[in-house]
């Protein structure tokens, strides 16, 4: 059963939607080399606690596994589900940062995949394309369109490019549940899948990796890594179908104005 949300209840997904922008963007506030991983899940923790929210993931049962962390936080040959911990940033990295926020009855997720300081250009383009198929799947996410639509656009762009997308984890519906059906592969063929109906409300995530698609999962029995340890990336926004685009519920606007105020920061020239 696919739940679709009312204008009232859309209304609510956004203000916790918008809170995990903000909260991904204090993040990036903090990033750095030196950091660890630890640190900045206490303060995403306590940003989102300090706006009256309270961290989807944290104490999220999945199979069985309680997650005992408020958000996950994912480097370099890791895709996803990365546990914080006494792990030091380092420049050069990648890394992914997913978070989920529980306010007035609704989630919102988000995941923003950060280069730390200088970092190879080949991976800063698996990044850039993987964001870009993001918004590629989402223009995709229209009335009457099918769901496999969305998968279509994204595998297509990203294996253009050579890169390959995880079999294994999917985007989902999203909404009283963090988790509501239905899933949302990253992979595909356009015209299959459920028709979009208004009210739907999915969480888009790409899991894209530089090299082979196969994963493995970590003895902590969460974090899931590249086989070949080349690097993974992942980007993910909460919409909501409506009459016309998607309505894009999270937003990279915070996150992006702290990166861009950073590299400002690095190259004052360019700045007057
Ligand atoms: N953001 C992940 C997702 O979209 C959820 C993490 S699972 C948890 O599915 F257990 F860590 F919460
Ligand atoms: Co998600």
């Amino acid at each position: 059963m696919i739940y679709s949300k009312t204008e009232e209840e859309i209304a609510l997904m956004r203000k916790s939607c918008l809170l995990v922008g903000k909260t991904i963007a204090e993040i990036a506030r903090a990033l750095r080399p030196g950091i660890t991983t630890a640190s900045l899940d206490k303060l995403a923790e306590e940003f989102i606690r300090d706006h009256s929210g309270v961290p989807s993931f944290k104490g999220y049962v999945v199979h069985g596994k309680t997650y005992p962390y408020s958000t996950c936080i994912s480097c370099n040959d890791e895709v996803v589900h990365g546990m914080p911990g006494p792990r030091v940033i380092v420049e050069g990295d990648i890394v992914s940062f997913d978070c989920g926020v529980y306010l007035n009855g609704y989630h919102g997720d988000s995941a923003y995949t950060f280069p730390i300081g200088e970092v190879n250009p080949s991976i800063l383009t698996l990044l850039r394309v993987t964001k870009e198929s993001l918004m590629l799947g989402i223009e995709k996410a229209v009335l009457g369109n099918r769901l496999l639509d969305i998968s279509s656009a994204i595998q297509t762009h990203v294996e253009s490019h050579g890169y390959s997308v995880v079999r294994e984890l999917v985007g989902h519906g999203i909404g009283r549940q963090l988790h509501e059906k239905p899933e949302v592969p990253n992979y595909g063929k356009k015209g299959n899948g459920v028709v979009l109906k208004s009210g739907f409300t999915l969480a888009i995530e790409p899991m894209i990796n530089k090299g082979h698609k196969e994963i493995i999962t970590a003895k902590d029995g969460w974090t899931v890594a590249t086989k070949d340890h080349q690097p993974s990336a992942h980007y993910e926004h909460t919409i909501a179908i409506t009459s016309g685009k998607a309505d894009i519920l999270t937003t990279f606007e915070y996150i992006e104005a702290v990166r861009n105020e950073y590299i400002g920061t690095l190259q004052p020239e360019l700045h007057g």
